[in-house]
């Protein structure tokens, strides 16, 4: 064995600068393109932190109206994903379904293009492209969730900005503003978060010279972990086990003796708290006050304190995010794809940033395997000495 420091896991490893966000763990903050992402999620909709990723810079009237009709144009399920997703079975995982998916939207567009050279793309291109999927990815996430329960699509609508169509695309009826308001703020404390293990994923695939689509497939790959963004799912499925606040002390001692991960806890990078979490929480409580369900803030409330009191480990975005998107009306299952359909800014934000100073990302192991040895009988070719 040789003296190599290994950093599992890359914990505590720069590999890179990034000019899109700034996680502040020790001031518990978080910047995107230098404003605090709290002051972003309560004064913008989300198609302007689309834009503040992608550009740097918030968008002026017209700017945000110009990547609105885009938008717009682009968010009918287009036929080959219809046809894509229908013939994947019904038990298919919603990540499996928006994985898939995004590969289908990324084998058409690319159609066209002959060779591995040309599939990069200008960075024109690469941004055209990031706003088609940005456009693209909400319509799969509501059908989905409407096929799994037997209902029909339901097409978009031209009035409506990005979150009430989303919302409208789910659920075929207007949602209430105070509905569209928690949503468009989850998408935003969704959209970026630096050098997390999805986005790293994307620029990984990019630093190869591979395709975006290809770097945003591999990324949703990524992202389903429930150490990752599969942890708003499986917050829910605790809250089912657990069910009411009463029974949240039993239900721990019963969790920490086996050794369970509580999902919603925990952060590599924050160790007293995510940032994101009081913004989230905010919106959580309007819910609650709007579809009066104060049983769900006493399970939240008791779940947290009881959990902090016993570890010392704070919540994540993923654990006030679950119960939200629960009130919501949306499935348990559909709460990954959603992170999808918000990260997806991010994650082409990072891939252009990591094409405009590309290396390739290729790392060195240490090798602990079996010494050099033989296959017996193998008689040395000359050849290939
Ligand atoms: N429940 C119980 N114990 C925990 C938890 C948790 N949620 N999180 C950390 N710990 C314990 C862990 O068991 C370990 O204890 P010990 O030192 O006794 O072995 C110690 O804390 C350090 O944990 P770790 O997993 O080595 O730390 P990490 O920095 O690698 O983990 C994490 C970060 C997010 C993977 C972890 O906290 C976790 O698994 N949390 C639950 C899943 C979750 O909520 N993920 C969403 C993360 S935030 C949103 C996102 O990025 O998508």
């Amino acid at each position: 064995m040789t003296d190599i420091e290994i950093k599992k896991g890359l914990a505590g490893v720069t590999v890179d600068y990034t000019a899109i966000s700034k996680v502040n763990p020790d001031t518990n903050s978080l910047l995107y393109r230098g404003y605090p992402v709290h002051e972003l999620a309560a004064t913008e909709p989300f198609e302007a932190v689309a834009y503040l990723l992608w550009h740097g810079e918030l968008p002026d009237a017209e700017q945000l109206a110009a990547l609105r009709a885009t938008e717009r144009a682009h968010r009918a399920l287009v036929p080959a994903v219809q046809q894509a997703i229908d013939l994947l079975p019904p038990g298919a995982h919603p990540m499996d379904e928006i994985r898939t998916a995004a590969s289908v939207i990324g084998a058409v567009d690319l159609a066209d293009i002959g060779n591995v050279m040309d599939a990069v793309g200008t960075p024109d291109e690469n941004l055209d492209r990031s706003i088609r999927l940005f456009a693209a990815l909400p319509a799969i996430v509501a059908y989905g969730q409407r096929r799994r329960r037997g209902e029909a699509l339901v097409p978009p609508r031209d009035d409506l900005d990005y979150a009430a169509n989303f919302l409208w695309m789910t659920f075929g009826r207007e949602a209430d503003e105070v509905v569209v308001d928690a949503f468009n703020r989850s998408m935003i404390l969704y959209a970026e978060h630096s050098f997390n293990a999805s986005t790293f994923t994307a620029r990984v695939v990019t630093s190869t010279l591979s395709d975006l689509y290809s770097a945003v497939v591999a990324a949703i790959g990524a992202l389903k972990g429930p150490l990752h963004g599969g942890a708003n799912e499986a917050v829910l499925h605790i809250f089912d086990e657990i069910g009411t606040a009463d029974n949240v002390a039993a239900w721990l001692d019963q969790a920490l003796a086996a050794k369970r991960k509580i999902m919603g806890f925990g952060h590599r990078v924050y160790k007293r708290g995510d940032s994101r979490v009081p913004t989230m929480k905010a919106a959580l409580d309007t819910l609650v006050e709007h579809y009066d369900r104060p049983d769900v803030l006493a399970l939240y409330t008791t779940l947290e304190s009881e959990f902090v009191a016993r570890k010392g480990i704070y919540p994540n975005l993923d654990y006030p995010s679950g119960p939200a998107y629960n009130l919501m009306g949306f499935d348990t299952l559909t709460f990954t794809p959603l992170f999808v359909a918000a990260r997806v800014t991010g994650w082409t934000a990072h891939i252009m940033e990591q094409q405009a100073s590309n290396a390739l990302i290729r790392p060195l192991s240490a090798y602990n395997g079996p010494d050099e040895r033989h296959i017996e009988g193998y008689v040395p070719d000359a050849a290939v000495q």
